[in-house]
This record gives structure tokens, C-alpha cells and sequence, in this order.
């Protein structure tokens, strides 16, 4: 309590906040005062992190609205208005005590979904900050996540993410990854979450990038590792003039060329070929018979 005053925040935690609780227990013994610490200090730094992500990528506007999504506890959440100062902090996660908790310390919450299809947000957000979701998510709901979440950004918004990559990977001894990236491993900290939901996730930026091409999202920057051993990708929502083309337009874009490319080698060459030739024998008979004048 004393520290999150100090850190001008509502130093509550909850008995059920697993994340302290992980803290709590990579803390040496009988430090449970080091391990509120920790938990404040760390969710202190995130928030700077997003706070300099912002500044970054030009994002200072006043009355900014954020949404920490999987916010837990509000580990960081409850420090995100004090780093940015003006702005709307709104929190959403999938444990329904989070969010009554949150909505106790201040923080206006709400309650996510296992399946992103029938997740809905209340409003639309300037910027969407997910600190260790995309961490967890199995094959079948990360990109359609990573869609959702986008869609519900205002014009010009980011979505912040993380995610584990080479860095993480090094931790996990190098183990083997399917052929585009990606590896999944069932079971976690938070046992009331199905080991088929929530699990343990590594995805190299191949994947992630495959997956943003595939939605025809904008990705604006990419650093591996950005926070802790997280990657950290910045999403921003652009209007049609910056969207690269999906993979299946580019494909399309191709069989267009061929099909073009056909037709003139096929139709249009030997027409040219034609009239090339038709051009260069009247200039010779309009030579001849001018030499022939002469
Ligand atoms: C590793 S914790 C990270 C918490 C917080 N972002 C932080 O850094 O302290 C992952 C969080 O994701 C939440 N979560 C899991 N599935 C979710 C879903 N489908 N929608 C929203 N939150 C979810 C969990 O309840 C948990 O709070």
C-alpha cells in the first residue's frame, strides 16, 4: 500500500492475483514486503514502456483512450494514467474477480471471452496495450485475436502487443518449432483457463508477420527483445493507402499479370511484329522509288 502511494497509485493487490503470487514466488523467502515491490516496480515500468512507445509513434494527444486487455489485476493498468497523464485507462480480462477488483481500485473494467468471435467492447480505443496474451494463445484464436483487437481501434490507433520470440526461445532450449514459427505447449500458471485456451506460446516474427500480412494489418515497428524478454510489435490502424496487399490479392495481382502477359505475347506481339515489318518494307519501297526518281 505504502509504495503504491508513493507511486501515486492504489496499492491494493488481490488475493487471487496470480502474478503476484508468480512474483511472490521466484521472491527470496520471507519476502513478501520484496515481492510488493516488485509487482509495483515492474507494473511501474511497463506502464513507462508503453508511456515511451507512445511518444514514439507520435501518440500524445490529450485525452488519450487506453485499453490494457488481459490486464490481470491491474498490475499495469493502474499505473498507465499516471504515466500518461490525460488519458482514459479502461481494462478488460477474462477473470470476472479482475475485473470487480479493478473497477474497486478505479479503473472503469469489463469482462473478455474465450472466444474472440464473441468478445465486444464497449467503445472503440486510440490505443489497445496486450502485455502478455499473445504469449499464451493457442493456434486456433491467435490471429483471429490479434484481428479482433485491431478492429477495435479508432483511426490512427496503436495496438501494442507482446510476444515470445528468439529471446524466450533461447529459455526454452531451442525447442522445435513447426515449420512456420510457431509452437504451442498446452497447460500454465492460471489452472482454471482450459490448457487448450491458454497455454504457453512462441512465435518467431515470421509467423506474427504472416499473420498481420494475412489480416492486412500495418505493422510500424518491431523490436525483439522490446520489454523483458518480450518481443513488442506496434500495430497501427491505416486507412487503404498504406495496406500492403493480402496474400491472396497479391496472388490474384499475379494471375492477372500472367493472363496479361499471355495475351500480348499470344495477340498483341505478332500484331506489333506485323506492323513493324509493314512500316519497315514501305519505308524501303518509299527509299527505292525516291532513289529510283532521282
Ligand atoms: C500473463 S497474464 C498478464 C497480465 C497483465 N497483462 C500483466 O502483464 O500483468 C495474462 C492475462 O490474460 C488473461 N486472459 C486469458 N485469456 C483471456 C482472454 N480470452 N481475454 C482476456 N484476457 C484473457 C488472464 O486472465 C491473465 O490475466
Amino acid at each position: 500500500m505504502r509504495l503504491g502511494g508513493e507511486l501515486g497509485v492504489n496499492g491494493r493487490i488481490h488475493d487471487g492475483d496470480f502474478i503476484f503470487w508468480f512474483v511472490h514466488d521466484i521472491s527470496p523467502a520471507d519476502a513478501r514486503e520484496g515481492a510488493v515491490r516488485a509487482y509495483h516496480l515492474g507494473g511501474r515500468h511497463d506502464a513507462e514502456f508503453l508511456g515511451d512507445v507512445l511518444q514514439q509513434h507520435k501518440m500524445q494527444k490529450d485525452g488519450l483512450s487506453i485499453l490494457d486487455f488481459a490486464s490481470g489485476y491491474g498490475r499495469v493498468s493502474r499505473h498507465i494514467a499516471r504515466v500518461v497523464p490525460h488519458a482514459q485507462v479502461h481494462a478488460c480480462d477474462i477473470h470476472e474477480d479482475a475485473v470487480r477488483f479493478l473497477e474497486s481500485i478505479g479503473i472503469p473494467s469489463f469482462i473478455s471471452h474465450v472466444d474472440p468471435d464473441k468478445f465486444t467492447a464497449p467503445q472503440t480505443y486510440d490505443v489497445i496495450f496486450v502485455l502478455s496474451l499473445f504469449t499464451h494463445l493457442p493456434r486456433r484464436t491467435w490471429g483471429r485475436w490479434l484481428k479482433v483487437l485491431a478492429d477495435c481501434l479508432n483511426p490512427g490507433g496503436l495496438l501494442v502487443f507482446s510476444a515470445h520470440g528468439p529471446h524466450i526461445w533461447r529459455h526454452w532450449n531451442r525447442c522445435p518449432l513447426d515449420a512456420d514459427g510457431y509452437v504451442f505447449h498446452g497447460g500454465s500458471e492460471q489452472k482454471d483457463l482450459s490448457s487448450s485456451d491458454y497455454g504457453n506460446t512462441l512465435t518467431m516474427p515470421e509467423y506474427v508477420i504472416n499473420v498481420i500480412r494475412a489480416n492486412r494489418l500495418h505493422l510500424e515497428s518491431y523490436r525483439s527483445a522490446g520489454i523483458g524478454d518480450h518481443d513488442v510489435y506496434v500495430i497501427r490502424a491505416v486507412d487503404d493507402t498504406l495496406r500492403l496487399p493480402s496474400p491472396e490479392q497479391l496472388a490474384h495481382q499475379h494471375r492477372l499479370h500472367v493472363v496479361a502477359m499471355q495475351h500480348y505475347h499470344s495477340k498483341i506481339r505478332p500484331l506489333v511484329r506485323d506492323y513493324r515489318i509493314r512500316i519497315k518494307r514501305t519505308v524501303k519501297h518509299l527509299y527505292r522509288a525516291a532513289r529510283n526518281r532521282n
